[in-house]
């Protein structure tokens, strides 16, 4: 590929660049797992108020744009999936998080280009702001291309991770949702596995995938969200802990998980 990554190590390449631009240029069936969390713009110009002012959570600091949104058309967004499939290896697993207003106006155009299996409600376990009905959840909808089983069939479609409290960047997701998703696709067989996220923000799927030993290719579009990752990565690697999230918070969002998994009645 032409462009050059920002950061590269033995496992980790990130780059500086458009979602769709970059993922055009990766080779074809390439990655393993595609793990992402867009920045949609939708629901933020769904919630701004008369005066511009954006209500709830993402205004919560002003009225300034918390980081670059990717404008989601009809026609952007066939062109990301597009990309997507493309890099997908054959029999693999997609992941791609939605808030509400998101997942109505562009979740079923995901079907045009993989075989949609099931919608995971993320439950946050604590609300947080919102205009009409306070937010709780979002959305990952997950979806295949080709045939792949789950690694895992204990798994239920509810995943209760108690969202960041303070987060340093916004809307940065605990990394137990990330690793909750390379858990449910990766085969035991599978020892080399490429984990792709075109919308990485601080990092938390690379974070992810360290802890799971698993490569991982990266981009974002903004600076502040690249440097952070790298900073948040290189930390990891020299201490061995996430700069960017408490272990104690960490160690209880997977115990929640992985207790709520093994309950027996999760198997009729
Ligand atoms: C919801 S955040 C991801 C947060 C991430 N999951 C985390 O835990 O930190 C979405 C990211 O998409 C980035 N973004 C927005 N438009 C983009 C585009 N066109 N291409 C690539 N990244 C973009 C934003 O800069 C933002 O960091």
């Amino acid at each position: 590929m032409s462009l050059e990554p920002h950061y590269q190590n033995a496992d980790i390449s990130l780059y500086l660049s458009d979602a769709a631009e970059w993922l055009e240029q990766l080779d074809a069936e390439s990655v393993d797992l595609i793990i992402t969390d867009p920045a949609y713009s939708g629901m933020n110009r769904h919630l701004m108020l008369g005066s511009g002012r954006i209500v709830g959570e993402y205004g919560a600091r002003g009225t300034e744009r918390w980081f670059e949104e990717f404008e989601d058309t009809q026609s952007n967004y066939r062109r990301l999936l597009a990309a997507c499939q493309r890099v997908l290896r054959s029999n693999s697993h997609l992941f791609i998080m939605f808030d509400a207003f998101s997942l109505l106006s562009l979740g079923p155009l995901l079907r045009e280009y993989f075989e949609v299996k099931n919608l995971i409600t993320w439950d946050k376990t604590h609300i947080g702001m919102g205009h009409y009905f306070r937010r709780q959840t979002e959305f990952i909808m997950f979806a295949s291309k080709g045939r792949k089983p789950l690694a895992r069939r204990d798994i239920a479609d509810i995943w209760r991770f108690r969202r960041i409290h303070r987060a340093k960047y916004p809307t940065q997701k605990p990394v137990e949702l990330f690793e909750a998703m390379i858990a449910a696709s990766r085969a035991e067989n599978e020892t080399v596995f490429t984990v792709c996220d075109p919308f990485m923000g601080s990092g938390s799927s690379a974070i992810a995938c360290m802890r799971q030993n698993c490569h991982f290719v990266g981009a974002d579009i903004a600076e502040r969200a690249l440097n952070l990752s790298i900073e948040r990565i290189k930390h990891m690697r020299e201490h061995g802990t996430d700069p960017l999230q408490s272990a104690t918070a960490a160690a209880e969002n997977q115990k929640r998980f992985w207790e709520h998994q093994t309950q027996p009645d999760t198997f009729d």
